[in-house]
């Protein structure tokens, strides 16, 4: 008799997102002349930035024709990928990273999510409360946990970001192996600065422990002082993976292309106490389990790094931190306490009420979707967040809508 692996049980019935489109779906079922207005998942809205499309078309025609066209790529992504993104992304901010240690995928998601699988099955894992779904639910899945019990999973070690700490949890108050940070935060908005991010760092490196940065949102930052990369802190090459993607970045949510930096000096232990490189261990699994993204794509993607390139990324994190400053005052000006959307495309808004109630009552009032904080943590419950992702002209026409509801 074929078993399942029964850790799937302890998840919540469906992942967050999903839970969401199937309520969206069935508004929409029972009101089909309502108009909706999505500011719930962050899904980007604007086309391609257009060197991107110019790059595609190329290197499409390139797979047309036999001198040019190309097979399998190298697992880790192309050289000339990896060697922008190095020189651009880090070095040029002063952050020591090589284009071997540059491992090109097809999402942030996926990689934040699978990540977990070179670590030991008893590894203490630390995420913050509220949290991007996939840390703690891809843990669950391996089996790190114990049940889901109110509101949060055994054996996790839940930090917490509230108000009060400026959405930057406390340093863990026991040794972790792993801890998630995601800043500029998904799901507040809330920033990190160099100084305190060094905390995090030091607390590693005493602990040996390995810190999963994911830096998805990073483009978004408007303070020039803070860090961009976890790599612009002493140390962290030690004991730091980062996460990034073209997806926020440059509208590739549905092209897909991100990347994992995993430096050759970040370590980690065997039972004897061995020192071994994570580095090698990320690309004998990835070499194993992905083929990485396509040629296209992946031209697409390095597009962005030109001077027309960068120019038109800004463009469009412009575009869409004009909608998260409208987003943040309108939201302040009916009342509400209000987090994030000055260098994050997330608006956190303390609803100061059940966020599933306050998600129902945009929704059928309003015709707006947000997301439930709750469906984040225990933390986030009373909280909403929305999303800037949308066209100016529909966050406006949400925005109105809003203001016409009676809170
Ligand atoms: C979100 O809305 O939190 C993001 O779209 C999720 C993701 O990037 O997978």
């Amino acid at each position: 008799m074929v078993r399942i692996n029964e850790h799937y049980l302890k998840l919540q019935a469906s992942y967050l997102f999903s839970d969401i489109a199937k309520r969206i779906s069935a508004f929409q079922k029972a009101h089909p002349d309502r108009e909706i207005i999505r500011l719930g998942i962050g899904d980007v809205t604007r086309p391609l930035p257009y060197v991107c499309i110019e790059a595609f078309h190329r290197a499409v025609d390139e797979m047309a024709r036999e001198s040019t066209f190309r097979g399998y790529g190298p697992e880790q992504g192309y050289a000339f990928l990896r060697e922008k993104i190095a020189a651009q992304d880090f070095q040029a901010r002063g952050a020591d990273i090589s284009a071997d240690e540059i491992f090109v995928s097809d999402g942030a998601k996926c990689d934040t999510g699978n990540i977990q699988e070179i670590f030991a099955a008893d590894a203490k894992i630390a995420v913050p409360d509220p949290v991007y779904p996939v840390y703690a639910d891809t843990n669950v899945m391996a089996g790190r946990t114990g049940v889901f019990a109110d509101g949060r999973y055994e054996n996790l070690v839940y930090m917490d970001s509230t108000k009060e700490n400026g959405f930057v949890p406390s340093l863990p108050q026991q040794p972790v192996d792993l801890i998630y940070l995601c800043f500029p935060n998904n799901p507040t908005g809330a920033t990190i600065t160099k100084a305190q991010l060094k905390t995090w760092v030091d607390f590693a490196r005493e602990n040996k422990a390995v810190i999963l940065f994911d830096a998805a949102y990073e483009r978004f930052i408007q303070d020039d002082s803070l860090p961009r990369s976890i790599y612009e802190i002493e140390g962290a090459r030690e004991v730091a993976i980062e996460f990034r993607s073209f997806s926020k970045t440059a509208g590739f949510t549905g092209t897909r292309c991100a990347y994992t930096v995993v430096p050759e000096t970040c370590m980690a232990y065997d039972s004897s106490g061995g020192k071994h490189s994570l580095r090698n261990l990320w690309n004998r699994r990835h070499t194993t389990k992905f083929n990485s993204v396509s040629y296209p794509v992946q031209r697409a993607a390095e597009a962005i790094y030109s001077d027309e390139g960068k120019a038109q990324v800004q463009d469009l994190i412009d575009y869409y931190m004009k909608n998260a400053a409208v987003i943040r005052e309108e939201m302040t000006a009916l009342g509400f306490d209000v987090a994030g959307g000055e260098n994050a495309p997330y608006i956190w808004v303390d609803g100061k009420t059940d966020s599933w109630k306050f998600f129902d009552m945009l929704l059928e009032k309003a015709g707006v979707v947000c997301t439930p904080g709750a469906g984040f943590g225990k933390c986030g419950e009373g909280f909403i967040r929305i999303s800037a992702f949308n066209t100016f002209e529909n966050v406006r026409k949400a925005l109105k809508k809003i203001r016409e509801v009676k809170f």
